[in-house]
C-alpha cells in the first residue's frame, strides 16, 4: 500500500515539475485538395483521425494546413494518396522549430536592442512572459509621467481564471481633451504569440514615437485603449508546459481545461456554429455567453468605455487576414462596405514595407463560420463599428512557431497597417452605435 502512495505522490510531483510536452517528428502538412469532390474527402479524413486544422480551407482556395502526430501519420498519408490531394509539408518536425525558437528568443535577449525598440528597458524582438509584460505596462505609466505630450494609465479589467491581472493600459494626449477611441487586443488565443508582441510594439511606438511620425497624428485623432494579453493562464502556460494551448485554463473536470475564449462572446453566441459543447475540445465555446472570466473582463470595460468607441482590432495569428464580421453568419453587417474599405486602407499601407500580402473580407466568407467572436460581439452587442480580427504572419510556413526573427518586420509592418487605417477612419460624421 506504501507503495502505491508513493508512486502516486511521484506522478503527482511528476505532474508538477514535468517537462514541457515535446513534439518531435509532428509535422503540418499542407493539404491542395483539387476538386470540391477531393475537398470533402480532406475533411472526411481530418474528423476520422480527430486532426488538429491550423489554417481552414476558405472559399476560392481549398489549400490548408493540419497538423499530425507521428502515430497518425502513416495512415493519413496514405488516405491522402489515395484521395489524390496535393500534400506539401510545411513543418517537418514542430520540436525543432520550438528549440530553435527558445534558443534564438534566449539569444534576443542577449543582444543589444536596435532603434526600433525605442523604450530602452525593452526588448521588442523577443517573446516575453506575463510579468514582464505586465512590468513593461508600468514602466510606460512612469515613464509618460515625465512627458508633456501622452499620458498613459493602467486599468485592471478583470482577473484570469487562475488571478492573473488582464491589463488595460490607455494611452491618450493627456491635455484635458476626450477624444474617439480605439480598443486593441491581443493574446486571446494562447499560443498566438506574436500577437501580444504586436499589441506591444504599437504601445511602445506610440509612447516613444515612430520611424513614420504617426504618433503625434495618431494621438490628436484618438485615445488608445491596449489590453496586450487578454488571456495570461493560457499564455504562460504555452511557455511552461504546452506551446501549442489555445484556450483559457480553467478547470472542466474529465481532465479537461479551457474554454475557447474567441467562441464565448454573447452576440449570436451557439457553440453549433464553429465552436463545440465538448469541455475537451479546443473550440469549447463554454457553458454559456460570457460564462469565462476573460471574456467578462472585456465585455465589462468596453460596455463601461464604449461612448465614441469607434474601432475594435483583435490581433491573433496566423494567416495574413483583416477580418471584419460576422463570423456566425454568412450574411453582411449593413454598413460592411465601411469596414471593407477601411480595412483595405490599412492592407495596402502594410504591404508597402515588405509587400507581405493579406486578405480583406469578412470571417464567414473568407475563412469560416464560428459564433461567440469578440468581433462580432464589439460591433454587434457593443455597437462599434469597426470591428476587425487581423491574422497576423506567416501563411503557414511557421504557423503559430512564427520565427524571433520575423517579430521586427511583422511589428513594423502592423503598425503601418494599423496607423494608416485609424487616420483614414472619418470622426466628424458620428457613427452608428448598435
Ligand atoms: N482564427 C479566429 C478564430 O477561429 C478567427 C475569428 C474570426 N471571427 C469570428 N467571429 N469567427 O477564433
Ligand atoms: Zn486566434
Amino acid at each position: 500500500m506504501a507503495g502505491v502512495t508513493i508512486s502516486v505522490l511521484l506522478l503527482l510531483c511528476g505532474y508538477v515539475a514535468s517537462e514541457p510536452a515535446r513534439f518531435d517528428g509532428h509535422k503540418v502538412l499542407q493539404i491542395v485538395p483539387h476538386s470540391l469532390q477531393e475537398l470533402q474527402q480532406v475533411l472526411a479524413l481530418h474528423d476520422l483521425y480527430d486532426l488538429d486544422m491550423w489554417r481552414h480551407p476558405r472559399k476560392g482556395n481549398h489549400s490548408m494546413d493540419v497538423y499530425v502526430e507521428p502515430e497518425k501519420l502513416e495512415p493519413v498519408l496514405g488516405a491522402l494518396k489515395t484521395i489524390g490531394a496535393h500534400v506539401k509539408v510545411w513543418i517537418d518536425d514542430l520540436q525543432r522549430l520550438i528549440d530553435e525558437e527558445k534558443s534564438s528568443n534566449k539569444r534576443s535577449f542577449q543582444l543589444p536592442y536596435t532603434s526600433q525598440g525605442r523604450n530602452p528597458g525593452f526588448n521588442h524582438e523577443a517573446y516575453h512572459r506575463y510579468s514582464s509584460i505586465v512590468q513593461y505596462l508600468r514602466d510606460v505609466v512612469t515613464a509618460t509621467q515625465s512627458m508633456s505630450t501622452v499620458n498613459a494609465s493602467i486599468t485592471t479589467m478583470g482577473y484570469s481564471s487562475e488571478g492573473r491581472e488582464i491589463n488595460v493600459i490607455k494611452v491618450f494626449r493627456g491635455d484635458g481633451v476626450s477624444r474617439p477611441s480605439i480598443f486593441i487586443d491581443g493574446g486571446i488565443h494562447a499560443r498566438e504569440w506574436i500577437a501580444p508582441a504586436t499589441v506591444l510594439y504599437f504601445i511602445n511606438q506610440l509612447v516613444y514615437g515612430d520611424e513614420f511620425d504617426f504618433a503625434p497624428q495618431l494621438l490628436d485623432k484618438f485615445d488608445w485603449y491596449f489590453a496586450p494579453l487578454l488571456n495570461p493562464d493560457g499564455y504562460e502556460y504555452s511557455h511552461t508546459t504546452y506551446r501549442l494551448w489555445r484556450k483559457n485554463r480553467v478547470e472542466q473536470g474529465r481532465n479537461c481545461y479551457g474554454t475557447d475564449l474567441n467562441r464565448n462572446f454573447g452576440y449570436e453566441w451557439n457553440p453549433a456554429v464553429g465552436g463545440s459543447t465538448n469541455v475537451c475540445s479546443d473550440v469549447y465555446s463554454g457553458s454559456q455567453p460570457f460564462s469565462e472570466k476573460e471574456s467578462q473582463a472585456v465585455e465589462t470595460f468596453i460596455l463601461n468605455n464604449r461612448q465614441n468607441m469607434m474601432a475594435y482590432l483583435t490581433y491573433h495569428s496566423y494567416g495574413q487576414m483583416w477580418l471584419y464580421p460576422w463570423g456566425y453568419t454568412s450574411a453582411l453587417p449593413a454598413d460592411w462596405q465601411d469596414l471593407d474599405a477601411a480595412a483595405k486602407v490599412g492592407t495596402s499601407a502594410l504591404s508597402q514595407l515588405y509587400g507581405t500580402n493579406y486578405v480583406v473580407g469578412s470571417s464567414t466568407n473568407v475563412l469560416y463560420s464560428a459564433a461567440g467572436g469578440s468581433d462580432d460581439w464589439a460591433k454587434g452587442g457593443a455597437g462599434v463599428k469597426y470591428s476587425y480580427t487581423i491574422e497576423l504572419r506567416d501563411t503557414g510556413a511557421h504557423g503559430f512557431v512564427l520565427p524571433v526573427n520575423q517579430i521586427l518586420p511583422n511589428n513594423r509592418e502592423s503598425w503601418r497597417g494599423l496607423a494608416e487605417f485609424a487616420l483614414s477612419l472619418n470622426t466628424n460624421r458620428g457613427f452608428h452605435r448598435g
